[in-house]
């Protein structure tokens, strides 16, 4: 793999990655982590003050207007490389969402970040995913091109046991179904898609309570995502491989 791009690599899960990876014996030649406030975003700048083939770069995912420049910013990174691993990992869950509760703009900033904001920068970075594949004769694997869209379990209909999370779980179920049409649409391509649920895991968003250290987290998604193959594309997984229902 020569390339990745982690979206929302400022902490929790993204920045997990960042860390995970530039740990690892076969280093990408390029690390690329972003963030809505570059500034603020002092532990992503520690690491990459350090690797220097981290490259950080500002992204707020609900700006979809701004995804054709980014994609260049991008393009001067990887060049003829192009673009082997994109996680989309940025993500978003309000507060408090039982029915009774409920605000419109929960659900609207809520498909934005994790469902607009995931196909929308898929569809932006196609050209690099494409130059990836075809660089490595469309193999189906992480060093040829893969989309890991960063879900929950909480988005799957068939698990949904105690309701309620209407922004989230519904955005979540929606990416998942954007999951499975893009392995469809990109197999051509050889461009692998697959929704992946990283665990429950102490974060921001998965709280102090959650059973799951990032660390761990990070460690099985890596190790899944690099033994992908074919026979993942499409498909709805956690962090250690098992395979979810929809
Ligand atoms: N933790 C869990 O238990 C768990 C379980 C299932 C799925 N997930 C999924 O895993 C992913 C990472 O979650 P996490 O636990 O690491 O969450 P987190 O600690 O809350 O971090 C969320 C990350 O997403 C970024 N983000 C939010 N809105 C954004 C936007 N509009 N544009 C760009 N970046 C944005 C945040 O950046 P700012 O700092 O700028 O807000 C932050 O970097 C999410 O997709 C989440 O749904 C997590």
């Amino acid at each position: 793999m020569k390339s990745v791009l982690v979206t929302g690599a400022n902490r929790g899960l993204g920045l997990g990655l960042i860390k995970r990876i530039v740990t690892h014996t076969n280093q990408p030649k390029y690390i690329i982590g972003t963030c809505r406030d570059i500034e603020k975003a002092k532990d992503l700048q520690q690491i990459a003050a350090l690797h220097p083939h981290i490259k950080i770069l500002n992204l707020d995912v609900r700006n979809t207007e701004t995804f054709e420049n980014f994609a260049r910013e991008v393009e001067d990174i990887v060049k003829e490389d192009g673009l082997n691993l994109l996680f989309n990992n940025a993500g978003y869950s309000p507060k408090s969402t039982r029915i009774s509760f409920l605000k419109t703009e929960q659900l609207t900033e809520t498909f934005q970040t994790n469902v607009i904001g995931p196909v929308m920068l898929t569809k932006a970075l196609l050209p690099l995913l494409k130059k990836a594949a075809e660089n490595s004769q469309k193999i189906f694997s992480v060093n040829s091109a893969a989309v890991i869209n960063m879900t929950s379990v909480l988005g799957s209909i068939a698990l949904n046991k105690e309701g309620g999370l209407y922004p989230y779980r519904c955005s979540k179920a929606a990416l998942n179904m954007a999951s499975k049409s893009l392995s469809l649409d990109l197999k051509k391509d050889g461009i692998l898609v697959t929704a992946l649920h990283p665990g429950w895991v102490k974060t921001d968003m998965g709280g102090p309570g959650a059973p799951l250290q990032i660390d761990e987290s990070v460690t099985h998604i890596m190790n899944f995502v690099e033994n992908l193959n074919e026979t993942h594309n499409g498909g709805f997984y956690q962090y250690d491989g098992k395979k979810l229902d929809w």
